[in-house]
This record gives structure tokens, C-alpha cells and sequence, in this order.
């Protein structure tokens, strides 16, 4: 049985690639390129990689348009569900010898009428402190959960977790999209960031992520996703006390508003 929608975006689709291919002259040679080049994409495993990259800042702006939340961004390709449930005092969990200055974030999740929204639960994610970031569930060299976890806001909508300072994320050297970036003379750096996924019953999930004052990459993201308002600054604390890490500590804080689902 047809679907409509369906036919209606591959007719769109289509039509803007053979668009491209009249209006640039697109000759056998490039095409043959591309042949070979989706066919390496697909052994390599990067297609939700290379699909982020390229669009999904699309999606979510085409998604998003008509929102009265919190400023959205991409989830990017590398969320996985099911991360820990913590107890409070909430930290993501950590390595003993965890990389990276100490960060404690705070903030509130409210509704877009300004009222706290208690036990709404933040599934955050992100990469490790050591240059280039990496993410736990991704790159095997890192413990299964590391810096993944999901806690809630109390009775007045507030959370407080600990975590470190990642690192700005490098997209894989010697990759297909690597080697595309590269062509159009694109880095693939993409700036620190933490990612959240915010839920509550009756409120329509809210995915962002947070950037950093003063950050290297915030004006070319690889990954297209930075926007002004996500953007937050880092004030110094104290560090930490655990032999072999940091004794540099950071703070900053960020309040979401959720929107009911329509
Ligand atoms: C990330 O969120 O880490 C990410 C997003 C897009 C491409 C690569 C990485
Ligand atoms: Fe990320």
C-alpha cells in the first residue's frame, strides 16, 4: 500500500538530488564516487554519524519551531537509553581517577507558566575530560555508564548533580565523514557539551545540550548544534577531594521549561 508521506518526501528528495545533478553537471566519474563512498559509509558504521552532521540540526529546527520550552538542539548519535537511575546526592558516575576539572551543575526544571515541576527526570549524557572527549557505550576503552546517568528535580523542581568538565569531541580520524568534512575544508571538532533529555508526564520531552562560555569551537560545531542561548558560564568552586582527581571545581546552572504535549 502506498504511503503518502513517504512518496511525498523521496518524490521531494529525489527531485532535489537530480536538481543538483543538472544544475553542478554531475558526470559519471562523481557519481561513481558517490556509489563507492555511501557504500564505504555504510560498512563503517557512520551513517548515523554522518546523517547528524549533515541534518539532523534540520530536523530539530523544523521540529522545534513552534515551541514555547527551553531552547532545543540535536540529540546527536550517540544517546542510549536505559543510562543508570542515581540516588540522590546525584553524581554521574565516574572513574576513580576521572579526567577532568569537577563541575557542578544546578538549576531548576519548570513548566512555561514558571511553576516547578517536581520529580521531572533528567537523562544526561556526555564526554569524558580528556582531550579529545569520548563517550561511554561508544568508544570501548571507556567503562560501560561512565559520565551517563538519570536523576530527578525535588519537591521545588530543583537538581543538583556532580560530573567534570568534558572535553571538546573529535569526530573519528579516517572515517568517511571525516574524509567528507575534510573535502569542503571543515574541522570535526565539535565544543564541550553536556546533553540532557528532560521528561515529565503531560510534557513533551525536551532534548538540548549545554555549551560553554569561552569554549573553543563554539562558532564552527562540527555537529551544527550550538545555539546563543545554550550557551552558560563556568564559575570556579572548590575541586575535588578524591585522591587523584582534580582540585579545580567549576559550577554553572541552566533552568528548563518543559511545554505541555499539544
Ligand atoms: C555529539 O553530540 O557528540 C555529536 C553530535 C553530532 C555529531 C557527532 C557528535
Ligand atoms: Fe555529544
Amino acid at each position: 500500500m502506498t504511503n503518502q508521506r513517504a512518496s511525498e518526501v523521496l518524490d521531494s528528495l529525489v527531485e532535489a538530488i537530480r536538481g543538483v545533478i543538472r544544475e553542478r553537471s554531475v558526470n559519471y566519474d562523481e557519481f561513481h564516487a558517490a556509489v563507492n563512498y555511501l557504500l564505504r559509509l555504510a560498512d563503517s558504521g557512520e551513517i548515523p554519524l554522518l546523517l547528524a552532521v549533515l541534518f539532523e540540526a534540520t530536523v530539530d529546527e523544523v521540529t522545534h519551531r513552534d515551541s514555547d520550552g527551553s531552547t532545543t538542539t540535536i540529540e546527536g548519535p550517540f544517546y542510549k537509553p536505559g543510562a543508570p537511575a542515581l540516588e540522590p546526592p546525584y553524581q554521574l558516575p565516574r572513574r576513580p581517577d576521572e579526567p577532568g576539572d569537577l563541575l557542578v551543575l544546578s538549576g531548576t526544571v519548570r513548566d512555561t507558566e514558571g511553576r516547578p515541576l517536581a520529580d521531572a527526570e533528567l537523562d544526561m549524557w556526555q564526554a569524558g575530560g580528556e582531550l579529545p572527549g569520548k563517550y561511554s557505550n561508544v568508544h570501548p576503552d571507556i567503562p560501560e555508564w561512565n559520565l551517563r546517568g538519570r536523576f530527578h528535580t525535588d519537591a521545588q523542581g530543583a537538581f543538583e548533580v556532580e560530573t567534570v568538565v568534558p572535553a571538546p569531541y573529535e569526530i573519528r580520524k579516517g572515517g568517511p565523514t571525516e574524509d567528507l568534512l575534510s573535502v569542503v575544508g571543515k574541522h570535526t571538532w565539535r565544543p564541550s557539551h553536556l546533553h540532557f533529555k528532560v521528561g515529565h508526564p503531560g510534557f513533551r520531552t525536551l532534548t538540548t545540550q549545554l555549551f560553554f562560555m569561552g569554549g573553543e569551537y563554539l562558532d564552527s560545531d562540527a555537529g551544527n548544534a550550538v545555539k546563543d542561548d545554550l550557551i552558560i558560564p563556568l564559575n570556579k568552586t572548590h575541586g575535588s577531594e578524591r585522591p587523584g582527581e582534580s582540585a579545580v571545581g567549576l559550577s554553572c546552572s541552566y533552568d528548563f521549561v518543559l511545554e505541555p504535549h499539544r
